[in-house]
C-alpha cells in the first residue's frame, strides 16, 4: 500500500515536471464516502440537463481555491460560456499537497489560472446565469462564479459577461466547502449547447480532533 502510494506520488511528480514543487492530483470519486454537513445551492441555475455526480475532497481537505473552464466568445457560433468548475482542496495552510474535484465538465474552453483565498477556505458562492434565450436564441446558462473565503475576500474568475448574478448561497459554518456536483446539458451535436447549467457544493465540518 505504501509502495503503491509512492509510485502514485512519483508519477504525479514526473508528469507535472520536476520544476513543479506542488503535488496536485484529481480526487475524482475516490472520496465520495466522506460525510458532509450541508449542501449549498442557489436559485438561479438554468433548466437544461441533469445532475451528474458528486466529487468530494479527501477527509480533512477543504477547497482553498478554484479554476474555471471557459469557452470564449464564438461571435455568431454556438456559445456555451462556462463549462466547468474545479475546486482545489488542501488540508492545511501550506497548500503544498493538493487534490482537485470538478464533477462532470463540458468539452470546450481553457482552464483559467487557479485563484486562491489569501487564507482559509471557500465558504459560499454565487453564479452569473444567462436566462433561457427562446427558440432562436443561443443559450449559454452559467457564465461565471464568485466565491467568498473564510478570510473574507470574494474571488471571481475571468469569464463571460452574459446574464446576471443571483443571490449568494448559504455559508458553510464550522468548516468549509469540500465537494461539488454539476448539472450539465449533454453535448447537443449540431444544436444549441449550453454546457454547465447549475452547481451545488458540499460543506464539511472541520475535524473535531484537537492536537
Ligand atoms: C457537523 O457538526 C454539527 C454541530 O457542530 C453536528 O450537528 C453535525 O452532526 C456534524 N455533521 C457531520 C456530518 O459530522
Amino acid at each position: 500500500m505504501s509502495s503503491l502510494l509512492s509510485i502514485v506520488v512519483l508519477l504525479a511528480v514526473a508528469s507535472s515536471g520536476f520544476c513543479e514543487k506542488e503535488f496536485l492530483q484529481r480526487a475524482g470519486k475516490d472520496f465520495n464516502s466522506r460525510q458532509y454537513r450541508s449542501v449549498l445551492t442557489v436559485n438561479n441555475g438554468e433548466r437544461f440537463g441533469d445532475w451528474t455526480w458528486p466529487e468530494m475532497c479527501p477527509d480533512n481537505f477543504f477547497a482553498v481555491g478554484f479554476s474555471v473552464r471557459v469557452e470564449t466568445n464564438q461571435y455568431g457560433g454556438d456559445d456555451t460560456a462556462l463549462n466547468g468548475i474545479r475546486l482545489i482542496c488542501s488540508q492545511d495552510e501550506s497548500r503544498s499537497f493538493l487534490y482537485y474535484v470538478e464533477s462532470h465538465t463540458g468539452h470546450t474552453g481553457e482552464w483559467s489560472h487557479p485563484q486562491y483565498c489569501p487564507g482559509g477556505v471557500l465558504t459560499s458562492f454565487q453564479i452569473r446565469v444567462e436566462p433561457k434565450q427562446g427558440p432562436l436564441g443561443d443559450d449559454t446558462a452559467v457564465n461565471n462564479i464568485k466565491f467568498r473565503c473564510s478570510s473574507n475576500p470574494t474571488l471571481e474568475a475571468p469569464s463571460m459577461q452574459w446574464g446576471d448574478y443571483g443571490y449568494w448561497s448559504e455559508d458553510c459554518t464550522n468548516g468549509g466547502i469540500c465537494g461539488i456536483e454539476t448539472k450539465m446539458e449533454e453535448y447537443q451535436w449540431a444544436l444549441d449547447d449550453s454546457s454547465l447549467n447549475d452547481v451545488r457544493l458540499f460543506c464539511c465540518n472541520k475535524s473535531q480532533q484537537v492536537c
